[in-house]
């Protein structure tokens, strides 16, 4: 093929950005619904050809299919909202009863143990701080690249997704890793549910290309006090999680 044809493949990247831009969050699924075992395979299959810090591909990916560990999944989860609530975090919670009947059900964990592999001196000194700082970072960009590609495989597939973090408090882990026979040392990242809507999904507000994108050198228009995040936050935050179904590109 011709470089210019090469590198000019419409077709193939229309089919993909149909998949990326029809990628939509529920927090509802369709609770009848069954996935067949060869689904889970074909979005694992996806997240296995990610890309990762140093190749050391730190994830694993623990199926749910039992009814019972579902819902005491979301029996921890619906309880740690009401803990939220009384902590008057004002974070908007959604409602993670939705987690008990989804139908797929996908428990993302790591193992910190991995940032070895990144550049670090592991020495314990101020600098070596820093090091294993920006290692913790590369390693979840590395499972979170894993996770995304998972999504956009469920995604293909017709199924809309859940990508759910809010459970990386240690008396969280502590729940969980029993339950899923997950080892010690390892840290539960995600979970990543899936499957046909309750109710018809909706596109979500996402900002223009020339708010996030500049040229050579940043774009001061893009920089945001931090008075003006505080006021996004409060005015704007709740909307563009849950109701603003009107923007859609
Ligand atoms: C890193 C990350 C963490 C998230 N954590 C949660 C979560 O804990 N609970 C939840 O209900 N949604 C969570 N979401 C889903 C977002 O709320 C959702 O992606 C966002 O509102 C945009 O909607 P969209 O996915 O339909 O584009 C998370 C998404 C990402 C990428």
């Amino acid at each position: 093929m011709e470089a210019a044809a090469r590198y000019d493949q419409r077709a193939r990247y229309d089919a993909l950005m149909d998949v990326v831009r029809t990628r939509m969050t529920t927090r509802q699924f369709d609770p009848s619904y069954v996935v067949p075992r060869a689904h889970y395979e074909l979005i694992l299959e996806a997240a296995r050809h990610a890309p990762s810090g140093a190749n050391a591909q730190p994830w694993h990916f623990v199926v749910v299919t039992e009814a019972a560990t579902k819902k005491t999944i979301a029996d921890y989860f619906v309880e740690e909202a009401r803990n939220r609530a009384k902590l008057h975090m004002k974070f908007p919670t959604p409602n993670y009863r939705g987690l008990e009947t989804a139908p797929g059900f996908i428990v993302i964990a790591s193992d910190f143990r991995w940032t070895r592999a990144f550049p670090v001196l592991n020495d314990g000194s101020a600098l070596d701080r820093q090091y294993q700082e920006n290692a913790e970072r590369i390693l979840l960009q590395s499972v979170a690249a894993a996770t995304m590609s998972a999504h956009l495989a469920a995604a293909a597939l017709g199924y809309n997704v859940w990508w759910v973090t809010a459970i990386g408090q240690e008396n969280a882990q502590n729940a969980m890793k029993p339950l899923l026979g997950i080892p010690d040392e390892l840290a539960v990242i995600d979970i990543f549910c899936f499957g046909p809507p309750a109710k018809p999904p909706y596109k979500r507000w996402k900002k223009t290309l020339p708010e996030i994108m500049s040229w050579d050198r940043f774009n001061a228009a893009n920089y945001m006090t931090t008075a003006q995040i505080e006021d996004w936050v409060r005015e704007k935050r709740h909307q563009v999680m849950y109701r603003d179904e009107t923007k859609v590109d």
